[in-house]
């Protein structure tokens, strides 16, 4: 990596903070003062700003709870941003992976890598996002049959993945898709003429939410679990 790249990733520089400190001979490299940003760091390096040693952040994988009330996006809105409730630096950098409704719980997943967000996201890896939705009426007899066929939401042109739904109880039902349309399994049930009433994210392809996390609480994911999410993207269908 670029040592400016570095600095930034390492400290709460900017971009021409960093400059200015590298010019002014405050950054060494394994014991040399440094001025240039192109310099590239290898693993091993020893950088110091002021004879403090510093530490890259790494790319970070984290599972949360998400309670209602909370939206994915950043933007301006009535509701706080899901982000806000971990406790960590450079916030700033991190993103959801896909989104959840202020009103939808569960697993969200939260990460600075880009790439590994499009592997469980795109509609190509066929990555499983499992819910279960709490319905105001029981279901037709046929659902199973309806949601396996896909459905054509209202607005659409083309139907949605085949979905597959397990019934809980009568008015509780467990669904898996492979899609993240905008508000994509409240539409599915509305299309049956249902109305979910509450709807809550179990699992993403094979990363079921820990149940030891209560609402609001949040997790790093281990070094396994972020590769086995990841290869949802060696297979595109
Ligand atoms: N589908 C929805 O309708 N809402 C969500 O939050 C996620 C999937």
């Amino acid at each position: 990596m670029r040592l400016d790249k570095y600095l930034c990733e390492s400290t709460d520089l900017t971009r021409s903070q960093a400059r200015s400190a590298l010019l002014a001979g405050e950054i060494t490299v394994n014991g040399e003062v440094i001025k240039k940003g192109t310099h590239v760091v290898r693993d091993g390096d020893v950088v110091q700003w002021d004879d403090e040693t510093l530490a890259p952040i790494g790319l970070r994988y984290i599972m949360l709870n998400k309670p209602v009330g909370y939206e994915c996006t950043l933007r301006n809105s009535q509701y706080p941003p899901v982000i806000s409730l971990l406790d960590v630096d450079k916030r700033d950098r991190l993103h959801t992976v896909g989104r959840l409704d202020v009103e939808t719980t569960g697993l969200i997943l939260i990460t600075d890598d880009g790439q590994w967000t499009h592997r469980i996201i795109s509609p190509r890896h066929r990555c499983d996002k499992v819910y279960v939705a709490t319905l105001a009426e029981p279901l037709p007899d046929n659902a199973e049959d309806l949601f396996a066929a896909g459905i054509l939401l209202d607005g659409e042109d083309k139907p949605t993945l085949p979905a597959v739904l397990e019934r809980v109880d009568e008015r509780r039902a467990r669904l898996t898709i492979q899609e993240g349309k905008y508000h994509q399994v409240r539409r599915m049930f509305a299309s049956l003429g249902n109305h979910v009433l509450a709807l809550h994210r179990e699992r993403i392809g094979s990363l079921a939410l820990d149940a030891d996390l209560l609402a609001g609480e949040s997790r790093y994911l281990t070094p396994i679990e972020v590769a086995d999410l990841a290869q949802n993207g060696d297979v595109p269908v």
